[in-house]
């Protein structure tokens, strides 16, 4: 597919993407899947500023979930590491981009120094007007969807919330996405056809898109592949083909 295709004007606003692969990617080159990681940080690079010249509101990036804290503990501090790294490097970067960043999972799961490296780096882009980043870290729909219940139910036992006035409006407002639209497309590479625990709630109604390419092949060209394609798609809602033609 060519991405000259593309329409400026019926660009999705937010972008999901569960970036995979790195591991499989590094042990096709007779490499140690850290090296993967590393290079889907050059992916990461690209996409970001892609994304943002072109003109997406949000980006979402699944980095690290729950789940992945049961990986073995050499990956998972390797994986810490190289976050703290890449944000100490590249936040002044994000910054004079322009780039607002956003953090969305259990934040307190984190290792000390990687929540001070990332609140740090929110602080000093929070005042920015760009595209807005979002990393989901320690994140998992589940763990969000269960949060937002309890805060939900506690509203209710205390009486500030009359369970039959609870809307898809009041439950959006307890996800940690609340600040954000839902994506209108969520792409994920590597082959693997299966959400992972990302944004349950949030992708009702988005456009899925997979990828064989691993994550760090996934570049500028596989992005702009990835938003052509969305557009070929009709979004009806459950309404008729017929309804929603001009
Ligand atoms: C995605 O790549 C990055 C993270 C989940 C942190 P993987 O590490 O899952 O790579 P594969 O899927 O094993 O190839
Ligand atoms: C999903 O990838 C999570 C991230 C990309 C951060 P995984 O590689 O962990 O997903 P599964 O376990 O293969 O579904
Ligand atoms: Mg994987």
């Amino acid at each position: 597919m060519h991405n000259h295709s593309i329409d400026k004007e019926r660009l999705p606003k937010h972008i999901a993407i569960i970036m995979d692969g790195n591991g499989r990617w590094a042990k096709e080159r007779g490499q140690d899947r850290i090296f993967g990681h590393h290079e889907g940080v050059l992916s990461v690079r690209e996409v970001v500023n892609v994304a943002g010249e072109i003109g997406i509101e949000y980006l979402t990036l699944y980095a690290f979930s729950t789940e992945n804290w049961n990986r073995p503990k050499a990956e998972v501090d390797a994986l810490m590491e190289l976050l703290v790294a890449t944000i100490r490097k590249e936040a002044e970067e994000l910054n004079r981009k322009n780039v607002r960043l956003h953090v969305i999972g259990d934040f307190a799961a984190l290792p000390v120094l990687c929540q001070k490296e990332m609140q740090e780096a929110i602080d000093i882009t929070a005042a920015n007007t760009g595209i807005n980043l979002i990393l989901a870290l320690s994140y998992s729909a589940k763990w969000e969807l269960i949060n937002a219940v309890k805060q939900i139910a506690e509203k209710a036992k205390t009486g500030l919330l009359n369970p039959e006035d609870i809307t898809d409006e009041i439950f959006h407002n307890h996800l940690c996405t609340s600040a954000f639209p839902d994506p209108e497309l969520m792409i994920r590479t590597s082959g693997e056809s299966r959400i992972s625990n990302f944004l349950l709630y949030q992708l009702a109604y988005s456009e899925l898109y997979f990828t064989p390419i691993h994550w760090p092949d996934f570049r500028k060209e596989q992005f702009l592949d990835a938003i052509a394609d969305y557009q070929l798609r009709e979004r009806r809602f459950g309404k008729t083909s017929e309804q929603i033609q001009p």
